[in-house]
């Protein structure tokens, strides 16, 4: 989740309400992520996984506690700070996958890289690398998975028939692979 960085967690808590709607989504958790290490975090649904992740990925506050990257306190910077950091240090997947439905999914790939810094031309030639792993998502052999150009950009199935109803209505495919 953090490229060359400590990730400490200490004494968190996240509140969400008040009074009759007042939930304790975390209560009083501490952790340490070191640099290449994996951290898996499970817990019956409703356990408050999502919460301590979105707090952990700078996209939410804690109520109590504090959380550090690399030595900077997370927890108590303006959120006007927080985009830069999101943006450079942190990458996270979300259980949806908030995508711009307004563009295509190559542009909302290279609009990140965009904002990274790369020029225009470079993010789309970046992302369209990053594009060629199969869209309909099934596992297949480079040399196997079949391919075709839309829009000037390569996209590659893993069956002609997959690489057909594609081509019938492009967006849609996307769309509905990737909503
Ligand atoms: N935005 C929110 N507002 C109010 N309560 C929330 C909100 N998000 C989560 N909760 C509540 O916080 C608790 C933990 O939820 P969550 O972090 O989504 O757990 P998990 O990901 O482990 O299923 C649950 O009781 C949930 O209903
Ligand atoms: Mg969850």
């Amino acid at each position: 989740m953090v490229n060359n960085a400590t990730l400490q967690v200490t004494h968190v808590t996240k509140n969400y309400g008040a009074d009759a709607t007042h939930v304790q989504a975390v209560r009083d958790v501490s952790l340490e992520v070191k640099p290449e290490e994996v951290v898996l975090i499970m817990g019956p649904s409703g356990s408050g996984k999502t919460t301590l992740l979105q707090m952990m990925g700078a996209l939410l506050k804690p109520t109590d506690g504090s959380i550090q990257l690399n030595g900077e306190m997370l927890s108590a910077l303006a959120e006007n700070r927080l985009p830069t950091i999101r943006l450079h240090q942190i990458g996270f997947i979300f259980q949806n996958f908030n995508l711009l439905s307004a563009l295509t999914v190559l542009d909302n790939v290279a609009l990140v890289a965009e904002l990274a810094g790369l020029k225009r031309r470079e993010a789309r030639k970046k992302a369209a690398t990053m594009a060629t792993d199969p869209v309909c998502g099934m596992k297949v052999e480079r040399e196997k998975a079949v391919t075709t150009e839309w829009q000037g950009q390569p996209f590659s199935f893993c069956s002609r028939g997959c690489r057909n109803e594609f081509l019938e209505e492009p967006q849609q495919f996307l769309n509905t692979v990737f909503q």
